[in-house]
């Protein structure tokens, strides 16, 4: 990271929380499932599946992870009360993994008992290395229940190979980069190699015949990862591409439209939104420069 990207994050502490909303606003679909309920209904009009994310994590009580694990069961009412093409992702702190194992494994069955009920679907995001472990065995008890799941492989970790490996031929992956800032023992540091272990990953997840959500915004990943489906001739109901709310992929949406790809939209809403925002600004501190220009609007 360069000195005028550092300098922005320390600038962080000082920008006041009222700036923060004005980014907010761009990367989040409000704070009510009401609001949420909107932008996938506008979504799905466009010809976009969506995957909605309740913001938060590292729930410290039992009763707050419960009522978080009950607010995913009401999105899964309104999903299907509204007909909406859409599915949900839960980070595991979210939902009780800082608190014990058995936890947020209890929560996670409530979820998906009821997303089998309602034939939807439930995404197990991956959050840091401290948890990939309890993550990826949550995910294989889930798998033996129903196949209404899917996990998260992050291209930056070395051990993503071995982990896709271990998994069984029928599931579903989200490939992504990673997010978090983990030690270079143990994750690939050089953009460029991580996209190299991105396509890696990808032809691997295609040869096991795995259903995978392309998940960046790296336009050249993803004309790299355009080139191996045609010349693989990888089945266009293999895979789809997702991206982040609000981030702009005009461009490339196009694209998929073109090429017949199905597209999906991570959403996430709710009232934390202000550590998000924090989050995406630190990924991406040219965001901040979306702060300045909305000010003078
Ligand atoms: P990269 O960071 O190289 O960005 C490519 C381009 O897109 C840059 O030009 C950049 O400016 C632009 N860009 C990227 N992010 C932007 C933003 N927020 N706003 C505006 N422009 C932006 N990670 C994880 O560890 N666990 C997870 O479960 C998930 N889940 C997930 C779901 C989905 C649908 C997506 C798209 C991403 C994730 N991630 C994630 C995050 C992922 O690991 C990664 O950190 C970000 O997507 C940024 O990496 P890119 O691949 O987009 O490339």
């Amino acid at each position: 990271m360069n000195f005028a990207n550092n300098f922005i994050i320390y600038l962080l502490r000082f920008i006041p929380k009222w700036a923060v909303k004005i980014i907010a606003n761009r990367y989040i679909a409000g704070t009510s499932i009401n609001h949420a309920i909107k932008a996938i209904k506008k979504i799905n009009s466009k010809n976009q599946s969506a995957t909605l994310d309740i913001l938060g994590e590292h729930t410290k009580d039992i009763q707050s992870s419960s009522q978080i694990t009950n607010e995913y069961i009401e999105i899964l009412r309104q999903i299907q009360i509204n007909k909406l093409d859409c599915n949900v992702s839960i980070k595991p702190t979210h939902i009780g993994s800082d608190i014990n194992e058995n936890t947020v494994m209890n929560n996670f069955k409530k979820i998906q008992s009821y997303a089998i009920k309602t034939n939807n679907f439930v995404r197990l995001d991956m959050e840091s290395s401290k948890i990939t472990d309890l993550t990826l065995n949550i995910y294989k008890e889930l798998m033996k229940i129903n196949g209404n799941s899917g996990i998260v492989v992050q291209a930056y970790l070395y051990r993503s190979e071995n982990d896709i490996e271990s998994l069984p031929n029928n599931i579903n992956i989200r490939l992504c980069k990673g997010i978090y800032n983990e030690d270079e023992s143990i994750a690939i540091k050089d953009p460029d190699e991580i996209n190299k272990n991105y396509i890696k990953l990808l032809s691997m997840i295609f040869k096991k015949n795995i259903y995978v959500g392309i998940a960046t915004h790296d336009k050249k990943l993803i004309k790299n990862c355009m080139e191996l489906i045609k010349n693989k001739k990888i089945s266009t109901n293999k895979f789809e591409f997702q991206y982040l709310y609000g981030v702009p992929m005009n461009d490339m949406i196009k694209l998929f439209h073109k090429n017949n790809f199905k597209i999906r939209v991570y959403v996430p809403f709710g009232l934390n939104w202000y550590n998000y925002s924090i989050r995406r600004i630190k990924e991406n501190p040219k965001i901040a420069t979306y702060i300045i220009k909305n000010l003078f609007k």
